[in-house]
């Protein structure tokens, strides 16, 4: 049976074709630009329960206002707020200040790249060190968020996979030269094709690859609990 990139050339095919679709589609998006570890980190919190479309302006007036580090650790609480008013789920206002305190006092106002000890940081959970530690720094780790998690399990034909089954898989899958434009092509495949409802198979990259695809369940997978009929 033909598998989601199974063996090494598999994988290298899948890859090349997800890169290529990316390449050829990728949003021109305020993060993508003049990227410092900084511009990544502020991007995956914002990033981490709001759409796309609604970060962009937060992002780009948060810019103006924190440009680097030092501006933010040199901000007041009040301020960081006030600044993020209207993108919702505070917490992670604070925690991104305190991450720039903890940058400044803990590390010298450098992010660390290993994704272990970005995890020790306010606020950064796996999803979040996986992201800025491939964007940011090329680091070959999985960042796995919800666009992934559905990609993955349409990929593998899973009803409820587990989070560390999908985390093997996408380390397994993970471009080694390009960690970090993998894992947000991953994403944007999930935001733009792999859509929760109504995906555009006939336009994805990877369908050769989709086993869900292949048993014609795309529709049912993965399964959420909302869904699950009882039997
Ligand atoms: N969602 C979370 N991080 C993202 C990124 N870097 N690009 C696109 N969508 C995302």
């Amino acid at each position: 049976m033909k598998g989601p990139a199974r063996g090494p050339e598999g994988v290298a095919a899948f890859r090349g074709a997800l890169l290529a679709h990316f390449d050829r589609n990728r949003r021109a998006l305020p993060w993508r630009v003049g990227r410092t570890p900084y511009r990544v980190m502020v991007s995956e919190f914002m990033l981490q329960q709001t759409r796309v479309e609604t970060v962009v302006p937060y992002y780009e007036r948060w810019m103006r206002r924190f440009p680097d580090w030092d501006a933010l650790a040199g901000a007041e609480p009040d301020d960081v707020i006030l600044e993020w008013k209207g993108l919702g789920y505070y917490a992670r206002a604070r925690n991104l200040h305190r991450t720039a305190l903890a940058v400044r006092e803990r590390y010298g106002g450098r992010l660390p790249a290993d994704p272990e000890e970005l995890r020790t940081l306010p606020g950064v959970g796996e999803y979040t060190a996986g992201a800025v530690a491939s964007i940011a720094f090329g680091r070959a780790v999985p960042a796995v968020d919800g666009n992934v998690k559905r990609v993955l399990a349409r990929l593998l034909d899973l009803e409820r996979p587990a989070a560390g089954r999908l985390r093997r898989e996408a380390a397994r899958l993970v471009d080694p030269n390009r960690p970090g434009d993998f894992n947000e092509a991953m994403m944007e495949l999930g935001a733009m094709v792999c859509a929760p409802r109504s995906p555009r198979c006939a336009e994805c990259p990877v369908a050769g690859w989709c086993r869900a695809r292949m048993a014609g369940t795309v529709g049912e997978r993965p399964m959420d609990s909302g869904r699950r009929r009882a039997s």
